[in-house]
């Protein structure tokens, strides 16, 4: 495992400035006191930290990991995480306080207060009783980003049903699939979504899914859009007219610590969906910890994420770990071109931003719009940057700091993942001294370390798997339905000292002074525009179109996306290798899978190169998509023919 070579000649410094430091709430001293009580305690450490929610019965254990990889926080305890979010506000000053500041893509625009929001929650709950939603049935929510998306997730909580928000750019199959998994029976959208100006059919969508899901028997139906849609006497409700019927109170259920709080589907290498478990408490504590030391949360902040609640980040960092605290979030409905490409920063002028958290991949798009976009805007009321989601180039970090930061702004560089429940490894604004293109260190409480396929450690500077080697409140407590996964996923490769370790899958290196570097997925799993995505999943849309025999996936570095989708594809006989043929595939992936995972390249092959157990190797076409030709290890193909036919195939590239 090689690193970047642009990474490694990256040396510069950025200390936090002495006015930011003199105002945070963590300074290099302070952290290091943290780290030291954490390293000393870490049970202690983390029990203390989830006093930082609102508990009905307050727990007295921490870790429980008799039953390794299984394991428990908090378990004892009792709590209900919306009086976190929402009923512990409204008797201090925030009570009237922006909650959520939403703005949608045509132009509108919504406040909700604390008081207000927390009304909301209540109604939508109250509802969702009265049709028969208990806890513990699963919810799926397929949603634009509006503020009911977040009320709805929330109105889950409140009643101790376990929620499964699906991304709204997934398609009808991809509902399907995790509404089965997931044994879901109420499914919470809306009619449509604005996206670029264009209409996304959402209540289509599911209409489509649901016929193949008899177990569903509630839909409730928000409207955005106004759109023509069908609705299914019996099983489909507006939620205006269910939330009208609602006063507004409803008593939050208190669940165990270890309840399930939410599923989020997420890619594995195999192309059935994986449902992620997240517990209450203990993802809370953790979501609770990192939110308010890694963006340095202060009451008179206001917070913007540009994440969509459909992944990990908008569920722990627009939704749960601001409302914890009390934040004022800024919520963006649509894509930050539209309708023009000064939107973000339109925004943070607009409301007076202070801290803004984003994705790489979004900032090498702005980069390629050019500086005058945000220079038209006023950008002062910044303090602090954020990035999440694939490693950062130190070029795109570099704009970030003086286009948008003006070089007055820290810069936290979070790595984490959708089974971390939160943020592991970042920087902490007031006291870590950045390197553009490292994620700095791990947090206190939180084991990190860096070793080799047979356990033992890297050196400094060595690129090795990137482990956990010791449970964290935010784990992911089990797959939906599946445990033998979890283990297998999560625990089958790494042991230290003869004992299973949490791999994350990521390559990375610690530098001479600490500095964790990561370098990507050691497996094949495609990271397109900050978002994973699995090639089995891909492949396993190409191959059930009529014309495919056979195909493969890659990603090749791009620019612009962190990986652009490469499919090798074999035709069955009959099928001619046609640029028609290249687009209708690409058509057919978008239908199945969703806009994200459409191929940015097809190339025709007559076969592709596997193992001799019949593995296909796509170390191999990654080296074709990217170099145009392989160049690694070639000993394990069986047919050496096959690289000469690839390095030739026919491409739908101009
Ligand atoms: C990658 C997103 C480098 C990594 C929260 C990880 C990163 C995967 C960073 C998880 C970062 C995320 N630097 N790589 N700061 N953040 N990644 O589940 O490969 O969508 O394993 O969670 O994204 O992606 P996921």
């Amino acid at each position: 495992m090689k690193t970047i070579d642009s990474v490694q000649s990256e040396k510069r410094l950025f200390p936090p400035s002495e006015r930011f430091v003199s105002q945070s709430l963590l300074d290099a001293e302070g952290l290091r006191a943290l780290r030291e009580e954490a390293s000393a305690d870490p049970d202690g450490f983390w029990l203390k930290q989830s006093q930082l929610l609102h508990w009905q019965t307050p727990p007295t254990e921490g870790l429980d990991q008799s039953q390794h990889p299984f394991v428990t926080w908090f378990k004892d305890g009792e709590l209900n995480l919306t009086e976190s979010c929402l009923d512990r506000h409204l008797s201090t000053a925030r009570r009237n306080k922006a909650a959520l500041i939403w703005e949608g893509e045509p132009g509108d625009q919504r406040v909700l207060t604390y008081f207000e929001l927390h009304r909301e929650v209540c109604r939508a709950a109250a509802a969702l009783l009265r049709l028969g939603i208990k806890t513990g049935d699963r919810v799926v929510i397929y949603m634009p980003m509006i503020p009911e998306l977040v009320i709805a997730v929330l109105a889950c909580a409140r009643i101790g049903a376990t929620h499964s928000v699906i991304f709204g750019g997934f398609s009808s199959e991809a509902i399907r699939d995790r509404i089965s998994d997931a044994g879901a029976t109420a499914v919470l959208t809306a009619d449509g979504g604005y996206r670029r100006g264009k209409v996304v059919p959402l209540k289509h969508n599911v209409d489509e899914a649901l016929k193949h899901c008899p177990e569903v028997r509630h839909v409730i139906v928000v409207s955005r859009t106004g759109q023509d849609i069908s609705m299914h006497p019996g099983r489909d409700h507006f939620w205006a007219d269910l939330v009208r019927a609602e006063h507004g109170l409803c008593d939050a259920v208190a669940v165990p610590s270890e309840h399930p709080l939410f599923i989020l589907y997420t890619s594995g290498t195999t192309g059935k969906p994986k449902g992620v478990v997240h517990s209450t408490g203990g993802y809370a504590t953790h979501v609770a910890f990192t939110t308010k030391y890694v963006f340095d949360l202060r009451d008179e902040d206001t917070y913007f994420c540009t994440a969509d609640v459909g992944w990990i980040t908008g569920h722990s960092y627009i939704v749960y770990g601001p409302l914890i605290h009390g934040a004022t979030v800024v919520m963006y409905e649509g894509a930050p071109d539209a309708p023009h490409k000064g939107r973000f920063w339109e925004i943070i002028d607009k409301w007076g931003v202070t801290i803004f958290y984003t994705a790489p991949t979004a900032i090498r798009a702005f980069m390629r719009w050019g500086d005058s976009h945000p220079r038209s805007h006023r950008l002062s009321s910044l303090r602090l940057l954020g990035t999440v989601g694939e490693p950062i180039n130190p070029a795109a970090w570099l704009w970030y700091h003086e286009h948008i930061g003006h070089g007055r702004c820290p810069i936290v560089d979070t790595w984490w993942q959708t089974e971390t429940g939160g943020i592991m490894v970042s920087p902490l604004p007031g006291a870590t001294v950045t390197k553009p293109g490292s994620c700095t260190q791990p947090l206190p409480g939180i084991a990190v370390e860096t070793v080799h396929k047979d356990g033992s450690r890297c050196g400094r500077s060595e690129g090795g798997y990137l482990v956990v080697t010791r449970p964290w409140p935010g784990q992911l407590r089990t797959v939906w339905g599946d445990p033998e996964r979890y283990r297998k996923t999560y625990f089958g490769d790494i042991q230290i000292d003869g004992r299973p370790v949490y791999f994350t899958g990521d390559g990375a290196r610690f530098d001479e002074d600490g500095y964790l570097w990561v370098m990507g997925r050691v497996d094949d799993v495609l990271n397109v525009a900050g978002h994973r995505i699995g090639t089995a999943e891909v492949e396993s849309a190409l191959v059930g179109h009529p014309h495919v025999a056979e195909a493969a996936v890659v990603g090749r570095p791009d620019d612009l996306k962190g990986q652009a989708i490469v499919a090798f594809v074999t035709l069955r006989s009959g099928h001619s290798q046609t640029p028609e043929t290249a687009s209708l595939l690409k058509e057919h992936v978008v239908h199945d899978i969703g806009a994200i995972a459409r191929p940015d390249e097809i190339r025709f092959t007559e076969a592709l190169p596997k193992t001799r157990s019949g593995k296909i190797m796509r170390r191999l076409l990654r080296e074709i998509a990217t170099t145009g030709k392989a160049v690694g290890d070639v000993t394990t193909l069986e047919d050496m023919a096959v690289l000469q036919r690839l390095s030739s195939a026919n491409s739908d590239e101009e």
